[in-house]
């Protein structure tokens, strides 16, 4: 499957959720995951993420395989979303930010 990673924390561009054909990405506050059981990895999604957030599994960077986990267990705890929506206002700032993982809200 594929995995959301780091850039995505705080940016939520949201541009990724409109392509998934079998819907499988989930909402967080300010961060979104892909649910491992539902993706069939199609690829479409990687490309569309302005921040580059998006990652096969087996090609996560170094130092972020632990979103591999993250992702299988926010996606059961958080709803679905299918629908592009506004990034938060300040996404810009916090493009290309390292290690945002302690931001991340549950
Ligand atoms: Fe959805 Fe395809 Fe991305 Fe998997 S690779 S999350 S199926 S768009
Ligand atoms: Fe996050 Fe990129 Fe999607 S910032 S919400 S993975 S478009």
């Amino acid at each position: 499957p594929f995995v959301v990673t780091d850039n995505c924390i705080k940016c939520k561009y949201t541009d990724c959720v409109e392509v998934c054909p079998v819907d499988c990405f989930h909402e967080g506050p300010n961060f979104l995951v892909i649910d491992p059981d539902e993706c069939i990895d199609c690829t479409l999604c990687e490309p569309e993420c302005p921040v580059n957030a998006i990652y096969p599994e087996d090609d996560v960077p170094a130092g972020q395989e632990v979103f591999v986990a993250l992702n299988a267990d926010l996606s059961k705890a958080w709803p679905v979303i299918t629908v592009r929506k506004d990034p938060p206002a300040d996404a810009k700032d916090w493009e290309g930010k390292t290690d945002k993982l302690p931001l991340l809200e549950r």
